[in-house]
């Protein structure tokens, strides 16, 4: 029996992206519940548009093949909006085409293959603001040596109330659980020892759970770029596998 039972989260999602010079993320809020390998991720961002006229915004969200989005809501002015997200054919194009020629396409190149890509589009009226609720799901996968929880972070701003927050329960003890420095490269080695994020605070109420919370400051961010964060958060976990068998190999078979 291969000792090393690897479970594996794999979550990416580029949050919200606007470039435009109007439209300010006023607050980008990632919560993640892990719970016996089934993730649910709620994204709570809030986008003001000061501009006196109305903005097309558009936000690009990227998520892994294997995730589904359970909820997009769009709350504007008070009013409740399901959303309706449309993958775009032509980004994946672009994306492709950029893919072939090798070119670092800005965004896009940085995705890696086998995710789903969508953009959605909202208009936002002059002097409003837009929440949205997004939320996706997605049973684990064994992987590598560990769990890896990857979140794709890309406001493209400094973002006032930024932070992530991620729960995690499972039916054995936690064994190892770390938050490397934001990561740039979806390639990178997870085995080598990255040190650590140290904005990251990791508590443990039991053994069987942990709690990891992000919130850069606008300062913290703007040490990154001017544009923000930008890249891949990562938690890296371990669960006990001494007495490990019989529920990893069912799933094996
Ligand atoms: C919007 O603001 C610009 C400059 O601040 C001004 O020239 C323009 O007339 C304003 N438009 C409206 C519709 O208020
Ligand atoms: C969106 O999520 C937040 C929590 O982040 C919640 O307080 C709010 O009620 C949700 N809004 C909608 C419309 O679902």
């Amino acid at each position: 029996m291969d000792a090393r039972f690897t479970c594996l989260v794999f979550l990416l999602f580029t949050v919200v992206n606007s470039k435009s010079n109007n439209l300010e993320i006023t607050s980008l809020h990632v919560q993640s519940d892990i719970r016996y390998r089934f993730a649910t991720t709620l994204v709570t961002s809030t986008v003001a548009n000061s501009d006196n006229k109305s903005v097309e915004a558009k936000f690009d969200v990227t998520l892994p093949d294997a995730a589904f989005i359970t909820e997009f809501v769009m709350e504007i002015d008070g009013k409740l909006y399901p959303g309706e997200i449309n993958e775009k054919e032509k980004a994946k194009k672009k994306y492709e085409t950029a893919k072939k020629k090798g070119q670092t396409a800005g965004i896009v190149s940085q995705k890696p293959r086998h995710t789903n890509r969508f953009s959605v589009d909202v208009n936002i009226a002059a002097e409003s603001t837009v929440t949205f609720n997004l939320t996706y799901q997605e049973l684990l996968e064994r992987v590598y040596g560990e769990y890896e929880h990857i979140i794709y972070i890309d406001p493209g701003q400094i973002v006032e109330d930024f932070k992530i927050d991620v729960a995690i329960h499972e039916s054995r003890d936690i064994t190892k659980v770390s938050v490397p420095p934001i990561r740039n490269d979806i390639l990178s080695d997870s085995s080598i020892d990255e040190g650590k994020n140290a904005l990251v605070t990791i508590n443990r109420p039991t053994t069987k759970s942990a709690m990891i919370h992000y919130a850069p400051t606008t300062d913290d961010q703007k040490q990154q770029s001017d544009q923000g964060i930008s890249g891949l958060f990562v938690i890296e976990y371990d669960v006990e596998r001494k007495f490990d068998g019989g529920e990893v190999l069912v799933r094996l078979i």
